[in-house]
């Protein structure tokens, strides 16, 4: 009689499988992807898997893993075949036509909060997301900081929908509002805080971007024009009539675009209180404008790289604690 196929023979196979036909649809990181879907598929946190290496795993499980295996092969990401995806301390739910929330978003989530907490609650708090996708940066804010009330933008039907569902399961639906509009809607009252991680791929960077990504994620979640910059730029110019004096916003760019966004950023706002962020990896991520219109406008752009973001693993049985499948755009 053939041994019994472990939880470890399993793992060994799949990272090799998916490893070889990563020649197609890379991952760089088959052991990881193999180790979130096996954990899926058995019903049990990552954690929990990797204790159990020894154990049998049936043959409907055998055969369920394969069906994802192969999807994962295929180039579609963790979080779209599990369906759900952590962002800093929420989990939230993905699917095709809208973009998975990358990690590297949850800096600006970070600056978002962190800026919503120096503000604190002495008066309401208004906050616009622009371009919410999952609605990951309106949740995240909103389930941090109670007194906040966030208004999520998206032009996309599939994204709104989304955006909607997981303000619910998070149990912010209360104070996240998701319309349909154009970067802003023209009604709003000023806001004090404005977070936008809109498309800025260029057309012209096309063929740099993951096939997988290009396979399955919404290509107008990622494109905008040749160069990239068409919506921020679009947003620079209109988001004056909705801030509130003194406002704070924060804007995630592309890895080359830090000058081209920061010098626009400085001339719609005309003051120097604006920065560049890098990311751990040292590409440009943030353009960062405080108290922008406001008594609080200080002079001197800088730039500074990002210390290491400690994130908070989803709760057990709630997803993945990390889908390495997500790459940058
Ligand atoms: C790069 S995705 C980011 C999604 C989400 N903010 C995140 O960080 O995961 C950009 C989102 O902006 C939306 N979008 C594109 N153009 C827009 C516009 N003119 N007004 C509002 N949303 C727009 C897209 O539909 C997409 O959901």
């Amino acid at each position: 009689m053939a041994p019994p196929v472990t939880v470890d023979g399993l793992l060994r196979s799949a990272e090799q499988w998916l490893g070889a036909e990563g020649a197609r649809y890379a991952t760089d990181s088959p052991r990881l992807d193999a180790e979130f879907l096996l954990a899926d598929v058995l019903c049990v946190s990552r954690a929990e898997l990797l204790a159990c290496l020894r154990e049998p795993v049936s043959s409907d499980a055998q055969r369920s893993f394969a069906v994802v295996l192969r999807r994962r092969a295929d180039g579609e990401s963790v979080a779209y075949i599990v369906g759900t995806v952590p962002f800093l301390d929420v989990t939230l739910s993905v699917g095709p036509g809208v973009l998975v929330p990358r990690p590297e978003t949850e800096a600006l989530a970070q600056w978002a909060i962190a800026r919503c907490r120096l503000r604190g609650e002495a008066r309401p708090l208004r906050v616009l997301d622009v371009g919410t996708g999952s609605g990951a940066l309106a949740v995240a804010i909103a389930h941090s900081v109670p007194y906040a009330s966030v208004v999520a933008t998206d032009i996309a039907e599939a994204a709104i929908q989304r955006a909607r569902s997981n303000a619910r399961s998070c149990d912010v639906a209360a104070r996240v509002q998701v319309v349909h509009a154009d970067l802003v809607p023209s009604t709003a009252e000023p806001f004090d805080i404005v977070v936008a991680n809109l498309p800025y791929v260029g057309l012209a960077e096309a063929s740099q971007v993951d096939p997988g990504v290009m396979r399955h994620e919404p290509l107008d979640a990622l494109f905008a024009d040749e160069d990239g910059l068409a919506q921020i730029r679009r947003l620079l110019s209109r988001l004056p009539q909705h801030m509130a004096a003194g406002a704070d916003v924060g804007l995630e760019i592309g890895w080359h675009q830090g000058l081209a966004v920061l010098a626009m950023t400085r001339s719609v706002f005309g003051t120097n209180a604006v920065r560049l962020e890098r990311d751990l990896a040292g590409h440009d991520r943030l353009v960062l404008a405080e108290n922008v219109g406001g008594a609080g406008t200080s002079d001197g752009a800088t730039v500074t790289s990002r210390r290491p973001l400690s994130w908070t693993p989803s709760p057990a049985g709630c997803g993945p604690q990390r889908p390495d499948a997500v790459r940058d755009r």
